[in-house]
């Protein structure tokens, strides 16, 4: 189920809103009811104390008429304030005596309340007694008033607080809906930028000056995603493009030259011939693929595995050993000094030494001696140059010499015998050994080699 953090937020608005106006309404409550009693009272008390005052001062039954006569004049018809005298003797009565009045005649005096016919609103009454004077005997005085207005004000005041909280959380939820949607608005800018986002326009970017500090995160975030995604989406471009290119020509060559010994009648020692040359070209285009594949291997972050610890320069020499006859023919010399220990997966060490060995061989004049140093590094791990006598590499080379394809002289790049990938997968196979690479040249000498890192380094 999808939530709208917008109507979540109205929703809280709204609950938080009804809950204060709630508090207040029953404050509000309480208050009025209070003043209201209060004042009830007081109406009742001062009417009460009036007509006792002149009652207590009536002595004989003679002027007991005064008594009603007055009485009478402060009952309104409509009822709203009544008045009832009772005593043992007949004379010194006063008020029609109505059923719900009988227990107040004899019960306790003070203020109370008694129902009133057909009516759901209480009357208001205080009992006193008033001690006998001469010809009088003690009465029971008892004033009531109708408690309908104060029953009224307060119903009507109550039915305004209901309706006043019931708009007031509504127009509050009406507005945070407003506000939430207007706050949320950058995210809906955010998701519109981000979804306009596609490989036809990797290089766009999310405007984070624009976004809210709350939104930063999530915006860099979303950025950095894509600038990986950008990267490995340009690399995996580069590599179609190289390999289209890279691979073009051999297969035409391999057309063009099948086709011209099928052009006419060759003998077999000639289709021979053909089918051995084809074959090497095949052969060499297989170790392209290889080498193709082994690199996009590593780009998808392979790592090193069975790591061995060994001694380098042993591992060095080994390396030498295999590639004897080729540096016979060159007539060139290696010479192996230094050495360190260091947990690598030695196929693939081989591989990247024999790289810069065939480099190294290729690139010095015969007669020359190529050194191979190994040297433990501080914080680069175990380090290993090729360094050999020869033709100095322009700098402006010199960092790009470990991309794919990259050849220093472009017409050996159509050479047959250079792909341009030694490096790269020198290159990869450091990585693999969470090390780097490093090309130098200087005082004749081109120096280009790696680290690998080692267990403590990596600590
Ligand atoms: N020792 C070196 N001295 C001078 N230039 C070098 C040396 N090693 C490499 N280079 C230059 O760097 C380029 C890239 O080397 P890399 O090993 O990647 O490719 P390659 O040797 O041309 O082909 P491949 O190794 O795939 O057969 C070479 O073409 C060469 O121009
Ligand atoms: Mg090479």
């Amino acid at each position: 189920m999808s939530h709208s953090i917008a109507l979540r937020l109205a929703a809280m608005f709204a609950l938080a809103t009804l809950l204060v106006f709630g508090l207040i309404s029953f404050a509000l409550h309480h208050v009025l009811e209070k003043a209201l009693d209060h004042h009830q009272i007081e109406q009742i008390t001062t009417k009460y104390q009036m007509m006792e005052y002149m009652i207590s001062r009536v002595h004989s039954a003679d002027h007991w008429d005064r008594v009603t006569d007055k009485l009478d004049s402060m009952s309104p018809a409509n009822g709203s304030t009544r008045y009832w005298v009772w005593s043992e003797d007949q004379r010194f009565r006063y008020g029609k005596e109505i059923p719900e009045v009988a227990a107040a005649l004899h019960g306790p005096t003070g203020l109370g309340e008694i129902a009133q016919p057909g009516r759901t609103d209480p009357m208001k009454i205080e009992v006193g007694d008033i001690p006998a004077n001469e010809e009088r005997p003690a009465v029971r005085f008892i004033v009531g008033i109708d408690s309908a207005p104060y029953f009224n004000t307060r119903n009507s005041f109550r039915l305004a607080l209901l309706v006043l909280s019931t708009v007031g959380a509504l127009v509050v939820t009406a507005f945070g809906l407003m506000i939430a949607r207007l706050g949320l608005k950058p995210l809906t800018k955010l998701s519109q930028e981000a979804g306009e986002v596609s490989p036809k326009n990797l290089s766009q970017r999310l405007q984070l000056q624009q976004l809210p500090t709350e939104l930063t995160q999530l915006g860099a975030a979303f950025n950095g995603a894509l600038d990986r995604l950008e990267s490995a989406y340009q690399q995996l471009e580069a590599f179609n493009a190289d390999v289209t290119h890279e691979l073009r020509t051999p297969l035409a060559n391999l057309i063009g030259q099948t086709q011209v010994a099928l052009s006419r009648e060759r003998t077999a020692p000639q289709l021979v011939e053909v089918l051995q040359s084809n074959l090497e070209e095949l052969e060499r285009l297989r170790a392209i693929v290889n080498d193709m594949l082994f690199l996009s291997r590593a780009d998808q972050g392979e790592r090193a595995s069975r790591l061995t610890q060994v001694s380098i320069a042993a591992e060095v020499n080994k390396t030498v050993e295999f590639l004897d006859y080729i540096m016979d023919e060159a007539g060139v010399s290696v010479r192996v000094q230094g050495d360190a220990e260091a947990q690598i997966e030695t196929s693939l060490f081989r591989r990247a030494v024999t790289n810069l060995l065939h480099n190294a061989i290729q690139h010095t004049q015969a007669k020359a001696e190529i050194v191979v140093d190994v040297s433990a590094e501080a914080e680069l791990g175990v380090r290993i140059a090729v360094s050999n006598p020869g033709d100095a590499i322009p700098t402006e080379h010199l960092p790009r010499l470990f991309d794919r394809f990259y050849r220093v002289d472009s017409a050996r790049a159509k050479s047959w015998e250079s792909h341009g990938l030694g490096l790269s997968i020198v290159k990869a196979i450091a990585e693999m050994h969470n090390g780097s690479v490093f090309a130098l040249s200087r005082d004749g000498f081109n120096v280009i080699g790696f680290c690998v890192m080692t267990a403590e380094v990596q600590k």
